[in-house]
Parts: structure tokens; sequence; C-alpha cells
């Protein structure tokens, strides 16, 4: 193989530079050329006015000083589109027009979608693990995970400072989508009394209760983690409460987290105030680990390239490099029981 691709698409990950910077610099090594695509999949399939919009050579400086940035220096988007046969196989017709032979394609779920569906038509493909909510299962970590769990952490360390002060419970909303991964190491790492996330079912009386047992055991201040996607796994009937409380403001079919404290604030007795990380956690330099998983994982994508082995997922386990077929990879999180159980055993009262 003597010209490939690379693209970051999805969300984007602290460590996806990292990454980009390892691909380029392995496959000039190697004596291959590359191309960079820009936004993702939209870069292939080249509808701006000017080319280089779209897709660029890249050459080692292209990947200068990038290692310590957040964010992608290639840009990131989600093709809504590119889910159709007919734009899959627009952009192999583009891919091929300039001579790409083989795609790293750096993100999630989705990204590895993309990437499935390109290979399905002909053209290599390697998946590199790119998003901060570690939901494949095949890894032990994605790149970006570890920047945002720490981000999560520093801002935590600051709402426990106000929360001591004025004796308040906390409730703070990390992302992970339909993942608890960011929700159970932060809450881990911060001494947390509780996570609540998809894979674990709750009622708002659970929490309430577990504020109103850390006040009575003498705690002055309270941190519960909430991951964004833990209202699926919500057991309260809302409407029934809704009628025991009808000035709370929540709605019977959904509840925000500034709502979800002033629920918890009603049941408790205690006082209680919800904070939103959100974008946040996606920004910033990425951490040294973050970095050296891009470059480990980004390097090694383009050795199975040019070795000919085509159509796999890189990811570490065990701090060991491997790589397993990319329609595996796409199998969702696993999930950690003890891990979780860990918050509640080193962080609440009984
Ligand atoms: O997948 C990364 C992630 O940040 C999720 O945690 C979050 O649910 C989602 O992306 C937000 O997506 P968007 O950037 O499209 O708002």
């Amino acid at each position: 193989m003597k010209r490939i691709g690379v693209l970051t698409s999805g969300g984007d990950a602290p460590g996806m530079n990292a990454a980009v910077r390892a691909v380029v610099r392995t496959a000039l090594t190697n004596n291959m050329s590359v191309v960079g695509f820009k936004r993702g999949y939209n870069g292939i399939l080249m509808r701006s006015l000017r080319p280089e919009d779209d897709y660029i050579e890249m050459n080692t400086r292209s990947v200068s000083g990038i290692i310590h940035k957040g964010g992608t220096t290639l840009m990131t988007a989600r093709c809504k589109e590119f889910h159709k046969l007919a734009v899959q196989k627009e952009a192999i017709r583009n891919l091929k027009a300039i001579g790409v032979e083989g795609l790293v394609c750096i993100g999630g779920n989705g990204t590895f979608a993309g990437a499935q569906a390109l290979s399905q038509l002909g053209m290599p493909c390697i998946g590199v693990p790119g998003t901060i909510d570690n939901d494949l299962a095949y890894t032990d970590f994605t790149i970006g995970f570890d920047t945002a769990l720490n981000t999560a952490v520093e801002a935590v360390n600051r709402i426990r400072d106000t929360g001591d002060a004025h004796e308040r419970a906390s409730l703070v909303t990390v992302m992970g989508r339909d993942c608890g991964d960011i929700a159970v190491y932060t809450a881990l790492a911060c001494g947390a009394e509780l996570a609540i996330i998809p894979e674990v079912e709750w009622t708002l009386e659970d929490v309430a209760d577990v504020v109103h047992k850390g006040v009575v055991g003498g705690k002055r201040s309270m941190i519960m983690i909430l991951a964004e996607g833990a209202q699926s796994s919500l057991k309260t009937d809302l409407k029934e409460l809704k009628k025991e409380h009808p000035k709370l403001r929540f709605t019977k079919e959904h509840i925000t987290s500034s709502q979800f404290a002033e629920v918890i604030e009603e049941l408790s007795g205690h006082e209680t105030r919800a904070t939103v990380l959100g974008y946040t956690q996606r920004g910033g330099s990425p951490t040294a680990n973050d970095r050296i998983l891009g470059t480990r994982t980004g390097s090694r994508a383009v050795e199975l390239l040019r070795d000919g082995v085509f159509n796999r997922a890189v990811g570490i386990r065990d701090n060991q490099i491997i790589d397993i077929p990319l329609m595996d990879a796409m199998n969702g999180a696993t999930f950690d029981p003890d891990l979780y159980k860990l918050v509640s055993v080193t962080g609440s009262i009984k």
C-alpha cells in the first residue's frame, strides 16, 4: 500500500491529534503518503468549493506541535447521510480518484460503522477508538476517556469546596451517552457517595435516602455523579411523584439535572445543587495517557495496513495493543459491577 487516508469523526476526543500525528509519521516512515480528510466522512464526499477544505496532503510538518492540543486539527463532524449506500459508493469513487488505498478512521461507534461500510465495499479500513465515552467493549480504554475523567475530577474537587462550605449535596452530571464509565470512574476518584448510571436501575427516593443518611451520619457535603444517560434506568414513577409533589417543576416524562436536585432537596430535606459539566469534558490538553494511547493505536493502525491486515479495530487490553475484526468492535460497552459497587462501599455511610 502506497497511499492512505486518515480522518477523525464523531465527537472530538482529547488525544485524537496524537493519533493523527502517529498515523502520519508512521506512514511516512514506511514510505506511504497520507491524505488528511477534514470533518470526518464529509471530507471524503468532497462537497466543498475548494478541495483543500475537504482534504490535504499531510507531511511530517503538518502534524508538528499538535500532540498536546485538544480537539482535532482535522476537524470532525457527524455525517448523517453516510448510512446511505449511494453515498458510501460515492466516497469509494472519490477515494480511488485521488489514489487512496486504505483508510484510518478515528472515532467511536458511528465512525466504526462508516469504516465497516466502506470496508464492505472493498476499501481497507482500520478503526482507532477515539471517544471520551469509553463505550467500546473490545478495548480497555478509548482515546479521550482519561482526559475527560481528569477534567471531571478537577471540576468535582471545586464543587466539593463550595459544597463543604455551604453544607450542601451536589449533583454533578457528566457525559458518556449510554455508558456510565465517566460517572463511575469520576465517582471513585472523587470519593463521591453515589454514581447514577444507565447500567443500573435506580430511584429518586434511593438517592434522597443516601443524602438523608449522609446528613444523619454527620457528612458536611455529599457528591453524586449522574451519567447523562441514566434517565433510561430511572425506576421512579414520575407521574406518581408529580401527584405527591405538584409544586416541583419536572414533567411527568422527563427530569432535568436541576429539577432532579430540587426533588432530592424536597425528599431528603437537605439543600442540593446541580452542575452539568457538559462540553468542558471534551476540551483541553490531553493527558499523557491519552497522548500515548493515541500514539500507540494510530501507529499500529498504519502497520496493519502496511502488512495487508485490513478491516480491524485497534485497541488496548492489559496494556498491550490489540486488534480485532472491525465488525466485532461495535458491540457496546462492558460494565464493571465491581467498580460500581466500590463507589458505594467507599463513599457512603450505612
Ligand atoms: O460521544 C461523545 C459525546 O460527548 C457524548 O458523551 C455526548 O452524549 C455526545 O457526544 C454529545 O454529542 P454532540 O457533540 O453531538 O452534542
